[in-house]
């Protein structure tokens, strides 16, 4: 978490800093902060809160300069505060740091330098690692890139760092260990950010560091890379970008939440275009096609993921077993990480990330991978992390997404997970040539039935959400494929509008959350007529007779849910493997519509950051 950018070039560094801040806040919004280098010294600006905040700070301040660092935190270490917010300075006040990552061994390092005269204004590991940068340039007499390498060769952990040098306005050195960094490149201008988006309207061309590399970037020069190890130069390979400015920006939405969920038809579209060709009864997936014999063989397929990605697994984990009939099992990557797992040869393991940048997911796919496991990355950012860790993969096309709260990036990957169970069923023998057809005809329709759900349901939905804006707490209900959806329903409802919200299989609700129920509690439904139906409408009944309201998601021909309901949802039919890409969006909406009547910051909720790049 927490979004670093910086400048060099012969530009007014603060306009650029501030939009580029603002455009990685969804990375945190804790604090921001920024230090900007006027040729003769560098000034500096911070403040708890958002970035808005740190531009009214700076409001008639001076801050004029072309060299510049800045950044919006998402606390590790020490509280949200004035003081805790980057940049930090060392001791003697020449150099200055942004840092996205943790130190991990930052408690001995203070130690040590606090016995050699050094003090600290933060309880942060950011300003221990300046001050021994610092101290090893003090002490060494070599260049400041030589000082932060060896300071770099001292410390454990992960980090995104820019350094700059109060007594050389042509100078910044950046460093990567874990946490993303990338540069962007424009004859004479230099752009370091997080991700690409705060640069992506100046330049296309952009260099991704790897872990364990470092650059120096020095006025009217060309980008120098190196390994921070062994100081081995590295030939910077030099990305065209795709990103387009209009996807990054609200296009007219209120929020970028509501945005994203009503992309959802072109994205899930943009997910299956090249891939799904029904007419010519086929699936092309080459990472798949790369990895057949890993997946036709597997003995199981374990997906790791966090989130709003879990859930992905878990929608994926129904439909792997039904089509495929590879036991799947699915984990939470913070868990599966540290139980010593037992994972083999014969296993896949798929990592399913939006931003590709997990920390837990990364460590749980670097642990799969050293005990001989295949790794088949899903991913939403080409160059992240865990794509480039992944043995093979698949890209989802959402675009990019830049709400905390997870949506098209969601349906994006369970379209994408759907179109590899239905490839490893047919291949592995399992899917009937005739089901394979049908799928693929049906699963081509839904971008057109999401579009649909979009057009058919936000006045309802709306109204819905007036009449349970101030409701405490909420259960969601679902059986099968559906119960993951009920599970990310619950998810999206707690982290935009606070409201305390519980995902159930619709059965287990006997077993202890009924009693919950009352009426002054919303039972949301996933009701459409499928295998379960029967069961569904009986969980129903029992919500009524506590005199629980129901909202239920129902089937456009549907009665006896109707009738039991207090609200009900139309949305289509599909096949029942399909239908979380159609049941998720009202669950979605209804939780956009609750947060903004109860007044949330539905992009930026609380606590929250859209990257966890910490533990
Ligand atoms: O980038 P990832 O998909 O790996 O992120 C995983 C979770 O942090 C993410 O889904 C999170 O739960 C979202 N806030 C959900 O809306």
């Amino acid at each position: 978490m927490c979004g670093i950018v910086g400048y060099l070039g012969s530009k007014e560094a603060y306009p650029i800093l501030i939009k580029g801040l603002k455009r990685l806040e969804y990375r945190g919004y804790d604090s921001a902060g920024l230090a900007i280098h006027n040729g003769e010294t560098i000034r500096q600006y911070k403040r708890k809160g958002k970035v808005s905040k740190l531009e009214s700070a700076a409001e008639n301040q001076p801050k004029e300069g072309t060299l510049g660092i800045a950044h919006t935190r998402w606390a590790t270490h020490g509280e949200p505060n004035d003081v805790n917010s980057h940049p930090h300075t060392s001791t003697s006040g020449r150099f200055h740091i942004i840092h996205n990552g943790i130190i991990e061994n930052f408690d001995s390092i203070k130690e040590a330098l606090k016995k050699r005269g050094y003090s600290f204004q933060s309880d942060t590991d950011t300003e221990v690692l300046i001050n021994l940068i610092e101290d090893i340039f003090e002490e060494g007499d070599m260049p400041l890139e030589k000082a932060v390498q060896a300071a770099l060769n001292q410390v454990s952990g992960a980090y995104a760092i820019a350094v700059i040098d109060n007594e050389n306005p042509d100078l910044m050195v950046v460093a990567k260990m874990g946490s993303p960094l990338v540069v962007g490149l424009d004859n004479g201008h230099f752009y370091v950010a997080s991700d690409a988006t705060p640069f992506v309207e100046y330049t296309k061309k952009a260099v991704y560091l790897e872990d364990g590399e470092m650059a120096v970037l020095r006025r009217n020069e060309n980008i120098s890379v190196f390994t921070v190890e062994t100081d081995s130069p590295v030939e910077p390979y030099v990305h065209q970008l795709t990103l387009d400015i209009e996807q990054i920006e609200k296009g007219g939405y209120e929020h970028f939440m509501l945005k994203e969920i009503y992309e959802q038809p072109r994205s899930i579209y943009d997910s299956l275009r090249g891939r799904l060709l029904p007419e010519e009864e086929k699936i092309i997936m080459r990472g798949v096609s790369e990895y057949k014999e890993k997946f036709l063989n597997a003995d199981r397929i374990i997906i790791v993921a966090c989130g709003t990605s879990w859930h992905a697994g878990l929608v994926a984990e129904y439909i792997f077993e039904e089509m495929a009939r590879i036991p799947v099992e699915v984990e939470y990557a913070s868990e599966f990480r540290y139980r010593n797992p037992i994972i083999n040869e014969n296993d896949v393991v798929i990592a399913v990330s939006q931003s590709g940048e997990t920390a837990d997911t990364l460590a749980a796919i670097k642990l799969a991978k050293s005990k001989g496991a295949t790794i088949f990355g899903v991913c939403n950012i080409v160059g992240s992390s865990i794509a480039r860790e992944s043995h093979a993969g698949t890209f989802t096309h959402a675009g990019p997404e830049i709400g905390v709260a997870s949506t098209k990036a969601f349906t994006a990957q369970v379209a994408v997970l759907t179109l590899m169970a239905i490839k490893i069923g047919y291949e592995r023998g399992n899917l009937p040539k005739s089901e394979y057809i049908k799928y693929l005809h049906e699963l081509n329709r839904v971008p057109d039935m999401v579009e649909k759900v979009l057009t058919c349901n936000n006045d309802n939905l709306y109204a819905i959400a007036e009449k349970y804006a101030e409701a405490e707490n909420a259960l969601y209900l679902g059986r099968g494929v559906n119960f993951p959806v009920a599970l990310e329903g619950a998810l999206k409802l707690k982290e935009i509008s606070y409201i305390h919200a519980e995902g159930y299989p619709a059965a287990e609700m006997k077993h202890g959350p009924i009693a919950l129920i009352d009426e002054n509690m919303p039972v949301v439904i996933i009701a459409q007529k499928n295998a379960n139906y029967e069961k569904v409408v009986s969980n129903a009944q029992e919500v009524k007779a506590r005199k629980g309201k129901i909202i239920a998601i129902i089937s456009p021909d549907d009665t006896e849910v109707r009738r039991l309901a207090d609200h009900t949802i139309e949305v289509e039919e599909t096949y029942e493997l399909l239908s979380p890409l159609l049941t998720t969006i009202p669950l979605q909406i209804l939780s956009y519509h609750i947060a903004v009547i109860r007044g949330c910051n539905v992009d930026q909720p609380r606590n929250l950051a859209k990257s966890v790049t910490v533990e």
